[in-house]
């Protein structure tokens, strides 16, 4: 099977708070970005990537990947949703696969990627990694101003997952979606949640909890330990 990845590439990084978006900050050498299209690239079955870059970007063309001819560059968006919405139009096959993935995990393991293909291979409405929540969870409750809260309750830990990346569908059961799904002005953090508004249950596809997203400065140390631990 030949499957296509988009790769939204196009945020600013605000929470990281660096002096260019996080996909460009070096680890090892390299980009993030750089880390992981190579960790896609790892898979014999992915075949191209479309990376989502903001239009105003002036880093990703010094990149040597930019002249990839695997690599296909797309106009990204305001969301995260717009940028993925805009790789998936160069996309032609509609009944083809393709494999949503975040600029900022660069931590990918082949194994997780794989065991994510062949589950989604096997599904009526895709499937995604997702980590099983670790922690105690609570719901805040507003106690004063914007930032003073209490606990409301505590949530029921069964059945939660925090919803990672990759996510893979049919390419036109998540370009309807999502189309859908932005239509109605509904609020869709990962592509998953396009599906689940349009009544689709992707499966959930437990994968490692090192494959963190970049977000906060004290990720990268982090990420970089990580990236240090992969062999294949
Ligand atoms: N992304 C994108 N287009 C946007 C917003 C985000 O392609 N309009 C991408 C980011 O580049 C990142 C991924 O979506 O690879 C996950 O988003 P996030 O971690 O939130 O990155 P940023 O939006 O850049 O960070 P922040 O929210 O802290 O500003
Ligand atoms: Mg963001």
């Amino acid at each position: 099977e030949k499957i296509t990845a988009v790769v939204p590439a196009a945020g600013v990084g605000s929470r990281m708070a660096a002096d260019r978006p996080k996909q460009y900050l070096q680890i090892a050498g390299k980009t993030i970005l750089e880390h992981t299209i190579d960790r896609l690239f790892c898979h014999p079955a992915i075949e191209r990537v479309i990376i989502a870059i903001s239009n105003n970007d002036p880093y990703f063309e010094a990149l040597p990947l930019a002249s990839d001819p695997r690599i296909t560059r797309v106009d990204g968006g305001a969301e995260r949703a717009d940028s993925v919405f805009a790789g998936l139009a160069a996309i032609d096959d509609e009944d083809s696969w393709v494999l949503v993935h975040d600029a900022a995990r660069p931590c990918l393991q082949l194994v997780d990627l794989d065991r994510l293909i062949n589950a989604a291979l096997q599904s009526e409405s895709g499937a995604i990694l997702a980590a099983p929540v670790r922690d105690t969870m609570k719901r805040g409750v507003v106690l004063a101003g914007d930032n003073l809260q209490g606990i409301r309750e505590t949530v029921d830990r069964e059945n939660l997952w925090h919803a990672l990346t990759p996510q893979m569908f049919k390419v036109r059961q998540l370009r309807d979606s999502l189309r859908y799904a932005l239509e109605k002005g509904a609020v869709i953090t990962d592509e998953a949640s396009a599906l689940e508004f349009c009544g689709y249950v992707p499966q959930l596809v437990k994968g490692r909890a090192d494959n963190l997203k970049v977000t906060q400065p004290e990720d990268l140390a982090l990420a970089g330990f990580y990236l240090q631990q992969i062999t294949k």
